[in-house]
């Protein structure tokens, strides 16, 4: 692996899993023993954000610094040469010089394979835009896989804004390439829905059923979902039209207390975050909901994998 920018680069299940084992290893049950962190490397990441990030940033740069690692970083993107004129290109041939492995989120699709063309240093794809965000689908699965042992045999349900979510659509490509999993998808409304399909490389591993004006309520009480996985409005991506116009329409994919007891036990709720309306607080404690705990851990435990893989083979 030379760069990191799409699920697409992974054909069978064998390296995900490679990758899960690496990333095992740095910790037990959720804790990091000491003697990883005594261990210095000389390598630097760099860290360029030209879209706002709170936890995939601080997650790489601990994840970096976990392994041994430095990081050097451009703080506030407006501060950047970018401003100034400079083209990405321009500035990834630049910061390849500084850096041993990149790490970049920008708002266009393709953007993290644009810089992998001029890079001399890997670069991974933190975000393209409404592409693709194929570490947060490592984080998602790998804290799918170990909750349920597996990656098939699964019912998960994504909803929210689907169309503009990248990182339902790294999901979707990982887990097509394990198969044998039933979909459920609950988008904001028909404007904001997504043919599985489409995205996946393997669409006949792709079972959908898609519900465009339905609730939470209703797919609950009929199917038993293992993985229930909600995404914000892509509000910044929704250039000229709003996708979704009304509150009513928001709140259907909502989850709070009253949906828990119609999820199995060992279920779980799973999100990226940053969540807006879609999760009530009071499912924070609900043992079943995994975002600010398992996730969060799973990013800095699978970024430190993917890390330690572009680096050091
Ligand atoms: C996601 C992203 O940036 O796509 N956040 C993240 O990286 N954890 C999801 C989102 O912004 O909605």
């Amino acid at each position: 692996m030379n760069h990191f920018l799409s699920i697409d680069q992974f054909n069978t299940p064998d390296n995900i899993i490679k990758l899960f084992h690496k990333a095992s290893s740095f910790h037990v049950d959720g804790v990091i023993p000491d003697h990883y962190k005594m261990v210095r490397t000389p390598y630097k990441m760099a860290s360029l954000f030209f879209e706002p990030s709170t936890r995939t940033r601080l997650s790489f740069e601990t994840a970096m610094l976990n392994i041994g690692g430095s990081v050097i970083t451009v703080s506030d993107s407006d501060q950047c040469s970018g401003v100034k004129g400079e083209s990405l290109e321009d500035a990834i041939t630049t910061i390849s010089n500084y850096a041993d492995v990149i790490v970049l989120r920008h708002s266009k699709i393709g953007a993290a394979a644009e810089a992998a063309a001029v890079s001399s240093v890997p670069v991974i794809n933190a975000g393209d835009g409404a592409g693709e965000h194929p570490t947060q689908a490592m984080l998602d699965a790998y804290t799918i896989y170990k909750h349920f042992k597996t990656l098939s045999g699964l019912n998960i349900l994504f909803a929210g804004d689907l169309m503009f979510s990248r990182t339902v659509k790294s999901l979707v490509k990982l887990l097509s390439i394990f198969g044998h999993n039933k979909f459920h998808t609950l988008p904001i409304n028909e404007n904001a829905g997504l043919r599985l399909q489409e995205v996946s490389r393997f669409p006949d591993n792709i079972d959908q059923t898609n519900y465009p004006n339905s609730n939470l309520q209703f797919i609950l009480e009929r199917e038993k979902i293992d993985v229930v996985y909600l995404t914000r409005p892509q509000r910044e991506r929704w250039t000229g039209k709003s996708i979704a116009e009304s509150q009513e329409e928001l709140l259907r994919y909502q989850i709070s207390g009253k949906h828990l007891p119609l999820l199995k036990p060992e279920a779980i709720i799973m999100h990226p975050l940053p969540r807006n309306h879609e999760i009530c607080v009071e499912v924070d404690k609900d043992p079943r909901a995994v975002y600010f705990k398992k996730q969060i851990q799973a990013g800095v435990f699978v970024r430190m994998a993917i890390l330690q893989t572009l680096l050091m083979s």
